[in-house]
């Protein structure tokens, strides 16, 4: 058993970027703290990063390939990637989208997202903490998409 999380752009500046906006927590601790989790459950953790589209796009599609489930935040690359949507409909298994802010009382560009239609679900709006209610609602087991 494994989950991914995945990671999109300016997340490894995480503590030091806008901290009023996004908090103190690095992504490093955000790992550490998901990978405690996953050890007590006996489940690997693959977490993971980039500032690159097709990174994600080939991350999930692996995850796809392997039925592995995914917590996904594609930071900017929410508000504008086709081809992230057209990965996660791909994809045999179910991705939860995870926003630290709460990108719907931010500005307009940040209302829409791509991976929303597609997703099983979203946790925003909680600091690191959506992180962690992304992984307990997927050891849950909870939601319509489950297999
Ligand atoms: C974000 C929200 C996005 O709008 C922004 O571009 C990010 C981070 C969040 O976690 O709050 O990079 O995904």
């Amino acid at each position: 058993q494994a989950v991914h999380v995945l990671n999109g752009p300016n997340l490894n500046l995480l503590g030091a970027r806008e901290p009023e906006i996004y908090g103190d927590a690095t992504l490093a601790a955000i790992e550490a703290r998901l990978g405690a989790v996953c050890k007590r459950r006996g489940i690997a953790l693959h977490f993971r990063q980039s500032n690159h589209e097709g990174d994600l796009v080939t991350w999930v599609q692996e995850a796809g390939l392997a039925g592995e489930p995914v917590i996904l935040n594609a930071g900017a690359y929410t508000h504008t990637s086709v081809a992230l949507q057209d990965a996660i409909k791909g994809a045999r298994t179910k991705v939860i989208e995870v926003h630290l802010s709460n990108v719907h009382a931010r500005e307009r560009f940040r209302h829409h997202s791509f991976v929303s239609p597609v997703a099983q679900g979203v946790i925003q709006g909680f600091g690191a903490l959506s992180y962690d209610l992304a992984l307990e609602a997927l050891l849950a087991g909870a939601g319509p998409s489950e297999s």
